[in-house]
């Protein structure tokens, strides 16, 4: 059976010091979390020591925001695998759309990062997600279709296991307009057939897929509901212990 993982993306907020209050609050508002959800939380890259102290021995699983695809040297500013893995990093999100579309990052450039991620043990959670304008013309099976298969070139049968694809349509991301359930049900069950013609029908049944864009207390609910959305990465609502904590505990 498929797990449900609610994650929080902090994005560039919280200095290490509010951070880790905030993680101490989270820590004691979720002692108790149902077996068949993850929960996991990303802070910025300062505040990951400080959160992973903090949270270590809970049910809360550690992310980082991005990775670089080299094993370590010259890269000015760039963070390793290494160095997340030995602050206790369990999760990596990749491909992020402000990432892409800020950053100008490709899919071949988060293909290399998805394979360093998963050659180190960390468990990747790529995003892949049309823009507005791609949607409007047709255009969002095409696009994500090509994310996917981009990304994930190399990668194993095997390796499949660690990895989590996040469905996050642009147009959702910070916007206040998430997308229907039935929109989101049916770009996730287009990627799910799709894994499934890459690989194999049980790693496609395995594999978690997230829905992110504007996820919030008050819709979270009729997302989950759909049988091919297992989770949610969230910006803006994981960010106050309230509204975190009954995205955990959604209702089913
Ligand atoms: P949002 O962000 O929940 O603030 O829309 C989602 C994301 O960027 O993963």
């Amino acid at each position: 059976m498929r797990k449900y993982l609610i994650a929080g993306n902090w994005k560039m907020n919280l200095v290490p010091s509010k951070a880790k209050e905030f993680a101490e609050e989270l820590v004691d508002n979720l002692k108790k979390i149902n077996d068949d959800i993850i929960v996991m939380v990303a802070p910025p890259f300062t505040a990951l020591e400080g959160v992973s102290n903090i949270i270590k021995g809970s049910k809360i699983k550690l992310g980082a925001q991005n990775i670089n695809d080299n094993e370590d040297g010259a890269y000015t500013g760039e963070i390793s695998a290494d160095m997340l893995l030995d602050i206790g990093v369990e999760y990596v999100i990749i491909g992020h759309s402000e990432r892409r579309h800020i950053y100008n990052e490709n899919n071949e450039f988060i293909n290399k990062k998805v394979l360093k991620a998963l050659s180190k043990g960390l468990k990747p959670i790529l995003c892949v997600g049309e823009l507005l304008s791609e949607r409007e013309t047709g255009d969002t099976e095409k696009v994500v279709r090509e994310q996917v298969v981009k990304c994930l070139n190399g990668v194993s049968r095997e390796q499949m296991v660690n990895l989590v694809i996040a469905y996050e349509p642009v147009w959702a991301i910070g916007t206040g307009k998430v997308a229907t359930p039935e929109q989101a049900e049916e770009v996730h069950a287009f990627i799910r057939k799709l894994i499934e013609e890459l690989y194999d029908k049980d790693t496609a049944s395995d594999l978690i897929i997230q829905y992110g864009g504007s996820v919030k207390p008050d819709n979270i609910d009729g997302l989950m509901v759909k049988e091919n959305l297992d989770g949610a990465l969230v910006g803006g609502a994981s960010l106050k212990v309230d509204s975190f904590c009954r995205l955990v505990n959604f209702n089913k």
